[in-house]
């Protein structure tokens, strides 16, 4: 059976050209970044490669530059290493767990909160956020897309406004990497998130970007490694992994998100005609050229997801394994959707790697299993 994957959301495969990078960092290049002899110094010097590829991703400076072991650690170490007690954050209803429950944990330690709704159109609207300010807001967190819907945030105005009250910005930007170019400085946040799996390097790294200057407590104690803001021995292989990956996507980036939108656009429009009444969440607002959201009335897209990975093709259902429990997916919830329209709603993500036959495929699959699962109703 031919398998597709479109939840490139979730995670993207690793680049074979990624593998070829990272493999000698297991083998005979083994060294501990922080040793003196010429194992650990070889190791420092491929730490400090990648660490100059990730900074180029986002026009950074290469000191600005912290790795993590995940992207949910970028964003708990983004808030936590710059509120205290007494402080205030603003942040949005549609984040990442990463992001919301870090929040809440911060407000259970004294921090307050506002978490802020997005229109039914899921964008956040700068309006509700310049609102939200009080005099002791500290940080404010917005991502930069969303995993769920694809649509963009209006990260640049929301920091214009934040600094003239001096108050920091930080961006969840896991999605936006390697996908849409990003320049810290012109987006002018302070801090930023980025997650390497979801740019065809492996899973278990992260790097979080602080503007020069934005004062930054470590979340770990230990060794003096990555300028004091991140103790524990490096990841030398996945660190490496990281830095081609964005050096990969890097030469990606001039030509490739407008053929990718190409390729998406077509799909939408071939979704919306072959299959009646589907409805693509966020379909009017700017959106990663990946993601698509999208509700098929009177279908279980649990079950969906089901039939569609019996027959090769993966994507993800609007809703999330919470202990168990499938709960609605609490972004559709945020943008006003009910349980049971959060229900019948799948996420359909696309990669660079994706081809014009893949989604053919799926179009055919998704066509043939919705009309049989609508004729069981
Ligand atoms: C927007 C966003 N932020 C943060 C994360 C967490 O990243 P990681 O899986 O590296 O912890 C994800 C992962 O899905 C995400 O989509």
């Amino acid at each position: 059976m031919r398998r597709i994957y479109l939840d490139n959301n979730a995670t993207t495969p690793v680049l074979p050209e990624v593998v070829v990078a990272m493999q000698p960092w297991w083998t005979e290049r083994f060294g501990n970044a922080s040793a003196v002899h010429e194992h650990g110094r070889v190791a420092r010097e491929a730490v400090d490669h990648a660490r100059e590829q990730v900074a180029a991703l986002l026009g950074a400076r290469a000191t600005e530059i912290t790795f993590t072991g995940s992207g949910t650690e970028s964003d708990n170490h983004a808030l936590f290493g710059t509120l205290q007690p007494g402080q205030h954050l603003i942040t949005s209803s549609i984040e990442h767990h990463a992001v919301l429950h870090a929040g809440h944990e911060l407000e259970r330690r004294g921090v307050e909160l506002t978490v802020v709704d997005p229109g039914s159109n899921g964008v956040v609207p700068v309006e509700t956020i310049r609102a939200a300010i009080r005099p002791n807001t500290a940080l404010i967190s917005l991502m930069l897309a969303n995993n769920e819907t694809g649509v963009l945030q209006p990260v640049r105005e929301v920091a214009a406004i934040a600094h003239e009250r001096k108050i920091l910005v930080h961006t969840d930007a896991v999605q936006c990497g390697g996908k849409l170019p990003i320049r810290v400085r012109d987006l002018g946040c302070d801090l930023l998130s980025l997650s390497a799996h979801k740019m065809h390097a492996p899973q278990g790294v992260g790097a979080l970007w602080s503007r020069r200057g934005v004062q930054l407590r470590p979340l770990l104690f230990g060794g003096p490694h990555e300028r004091q803001r991140r103790a524990g021995t490096e990841n030398v292989p996945g660190i490496v992994a990281f830095g081609h990956a964005t050096a990969l996507a890097q030469s990606w980036l001039p030509e490739g998100p407008a053929a990718l939108a190409r390729l998406h656009h077509h799909f939408e429009s071939e979704l919306l005609r072959r299959i009646p009444n589907a409805i693509i969440h966020g379909q009017h607002v700017p959106r990663l050229p990946n993601t698509t959201s999208v509700r098929f009335p009177g279908i279980d897209a649990e079950a969906l997801v089901i039939a569609l990975d019996l027959q090769g093709l993966a994507l993800s259902g609007g809703s999330a394994c919470t202990s168990g429990a499938v709960e609605p997916s609490h972004v559709l919830r945020a943008m006003g959707l009910t349980n049971e329209e959060a229900r019948s709603t799948v996420r359909i993500s696309l990669s660079r790697l994706t081809t014009p036959e893949d989604l053919n495929l799926a179009l055919t699959l998704l066509e043939q299993t919705i009309t049989r699962l609508r004729s069981l109703t």
